[in-house]
């Protein structure tokens, strides 16, 4: 087992193939997207440029296949893409993780609603989510279900709190207590970090700590090894150290390494 919570800057293929099998209960990869047509492929790192759909799954093939052998027995893997991608990569991830045999599982595709952005197009309806596939590596995966978060309505009418701080509304002087939420589903309504949110860092594809605290409380442990080796700003690191998870990250960017570094150092204090 690795000796404590670590922090790389290289090409994640190299990194991973160093980690020890079957060691984390969640990776969660946010992999550059081949937003640009321009082809950019120097030592292992594509600038999210790469040629055609299929260069991008052969560069990808290796690393989810290095990433598949880290699992645990109750260890998932969550892969964050979009429209562009997320036909080619659910194909991909089935293979890597052997579902045709009976190996692996998809568990879920979950579809992540920022709802911030310009609506530029006038030839398409706007463009806002993104896809995270769900895969675990065997029947036996770690789920901790999770309710919906009460709406600002509904805790708008019930705004008030009893001594052990349970919220209710009260009506004809009788007290209406907020029931739980429903069971969260795979569609998530988590903003976008807006320009001026506190937690911006100025990495421009960083992601919000909700939506990595979400997925990190879903599928693991307190003391779990969470791994993500496309890291960049270092929010599922921050999330992971927030939830008491034990963590490592990686990126090919020294920049990112360097951001991620101080975000958990600020976190810290
Ligand atoms: C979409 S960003 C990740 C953003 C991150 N989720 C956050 O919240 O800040 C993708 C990252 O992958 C990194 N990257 C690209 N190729 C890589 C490689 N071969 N190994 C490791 N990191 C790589 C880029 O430097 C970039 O920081």
């Amino acid at each position: 087992m690795m000796p404590a919570s670590q922090l790389f800057c290289a090409d994640c293929l190299a990194v991973l193939s160093s980690l020890p099998a079957a060691s984390f209960a969640l990776i969660y990869l946010d992999p550059p997207f081949n937003t640009a047509s321009r082809r950019v492929a120097t030592n292992g790192h594509f600038d999210d440029a790469l040629g055609s759909p299929t260069d991008y799954i052969h560069w990808m093939r290796p690393r989810l296949q290095a990433m598949h052998r880290l699992l645990s027995t109750e260890g998932s893997l969550f892969f964050h893409c979009d429209w562009r991608l997320s036909h080619h990569v659910r194909l991909l991830l089935d293979e890597v993780f052997e579902v045709e045999r009976g190996e692996g599982q998809f568990v879920n595709e979950i579809i992540w609603r920022y709802g911030l952005g310009a609506a530029r197009s006038s030839r398409h309806l706007p463009r806002k989510h993104d896809t995270i596939f769900w895969y675990a590596r065997s029947r036996n995966y770690c789920f901790q279900p999770l309710r919906e978060p009460p709406t600002p309505a509904m805790l708008n009418k019930y705004r008030h709190h009893d001594a052990d701080g349970r919220r209710y509304m009260l009506s004809y002087g009788r007290r209406y207590y907020l029931k739980e939420g429903k069971l969260l589903s795979d569609v998530w309504d988590i903003p976008a970090i807006s320009p001026t949110a506190r937690e911006r860092v100025g990495y421009p594809t960083q992601k919000p700590v909700a939506l990595l605290e979400r997925i990190l409380t879903l599928a693991s442990r307190p003391g779990d090894w969470v791994l993500d080796p496309f890291c960049g700003s270092g929010t599922t690191l921050v999330a992971a150290q927030q939830l008491g998870r034990r963590w490592v990250g990686i990126d090919i960017n020294p920049d990112a390494v360097r951001l991620a570094r101080q975000r958990l150092m600020d976190a810290a204090t």
